[in-house]
């Protein structure tokens, strides 16, 4: 195929989001991770699917960074996931070296390349990224705001009893507790759901959204979502390859915008083949604006503890 896109960490999110990419025969995938043996043998997993799939992507696994030469996306997914006794912070500084020596890689390689970062937390490993791979703001896209959406999405159809097709659903801020999920521009086949439910319940449905990570993570006992990530990461992979200029929130840099100055906060941006194509400008409400400043808050003080 004549597109290529790498997936760094071969773990539950990577390996989902690499095995969707290659059903959809939307490129080529490789897959990296410094485990040896775990991405050559769950690539070939997924190379042998393909003739069933009815996909002639080609899937390459590896610990080899060179493999990953002239990418058009980097997608990153390393990274530690939180041990017991391990605090926040210290998290914070491992997944920081994680994902400064990942990204150093993958410039030397794929200097034109996208990079989708992943890895939690999300907007201050975008920051991280953004730092060290000098990129254009354009070309370092964070995945959050998709999947917030979804869960988002997934609670309104079931609430309404609708497709989920049906559903459309507006996320802001930072990925985590302080997100920002905005009912007013929250629609089910384009009426908003503050005229389809009551306060009480559009409350419950942000709340459930709002801590959808932690969900799972209590529900699994051991590891975080990946299915849904993964289904994120491929939207957005093949919204980009397309060239379809979709609009989907997305954690970018904010020069200005929302009134939010150098940071990674989620906000609706087109995406297309040039990357960010319009960072989309939408009017909030005092209460919605505050609510997006606090978000944006919780992210400074990340990024201020790492100094990026
Ligand atoms: N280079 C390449 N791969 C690495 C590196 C590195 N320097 N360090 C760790 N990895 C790999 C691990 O070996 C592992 O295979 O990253 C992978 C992470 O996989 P999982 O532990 O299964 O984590 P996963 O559930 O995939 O989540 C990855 O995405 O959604 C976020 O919060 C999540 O930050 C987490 C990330």
């Amino acid at each position: 195929m004549n597109r290529k896109v790498t997936v760094i960490g071969s773990g539950h999110v990577g390996a989902t989001a690499a095995r969707g990419i290659a059903d959809k025969e939307l490129a080529d995938v490789v897959l990296l991770d410094i485990l040896e043996g775990v991405p050559q043998g769950k690539a070939l997993d997924m190379l042998e699917a393909c003739p069933i799939e009815g996909s002639d992507s080609h899937v390459l696994g590896t610990n080899d960074y060179a493999d990953t030469a002239g990418s058009d996306i980097v997608v990153i997914t390393a990274g530690l996931a939180r041990k017991p006794g391990m605090s926040r912070d210290d998290l914070l500084m491992k997944n920081h070296a994680i994902i400064k020596s990942v990204t150093e890689q993958v410039v030397l390689h794929s200097p034109d390349c996208i990079i989708m970062p992943v890895t939690n937390p999300l907007d201050a490993m975008c920051q991280v990224v953004y730092r060290v791979s000098k990129f254009p703001r354009e070309r370092v896209i964070g995945m959050a705001g998709v999947l917030d959406s979804a869960r988002m999405r997934t609670f309104i159809a079931s609430e309404l009893n609708v497709s989920v097709e049906n559903t459309h659903v507006f996320v802001l801020g930072g990925h985590g507790d302080t997100m920002v999920p905005l009912p007013r521009y929250s629609t089910v086949a384009g009426v908003p759901i503050t005229e389809l439910l009551d306060s009480k319940t559009i409350d419950r449905i942000v709340k459930r959204t709002a801590s959808g990570g932690a969900e799972i993570v209590k529900l699994l006992g051991t590891g975080s979502a990946y299915y849904a990530p993964g289904s994120a990461i491929v939207e957005m992979v093949d919204a980009i390859l397309k060239d379809k200029k979709k609009i989907l929130p997305c954690a970018v840099f904010l020069q200005g915008e929302y009134g939010i100055h150098d940071l990674f906060v989620g906000v609706p941006v087109k995406l297309g083949s040039q990357g960010i194509e319009e960072i989309v400008k939408i009017t909030l409400s005092a209460e919605e604006q505050a609510a997006l400043l606090k978000s944006a808050a919780a992210v400074k003080e990340l990024v201020d503890v790492l100094k990026v």
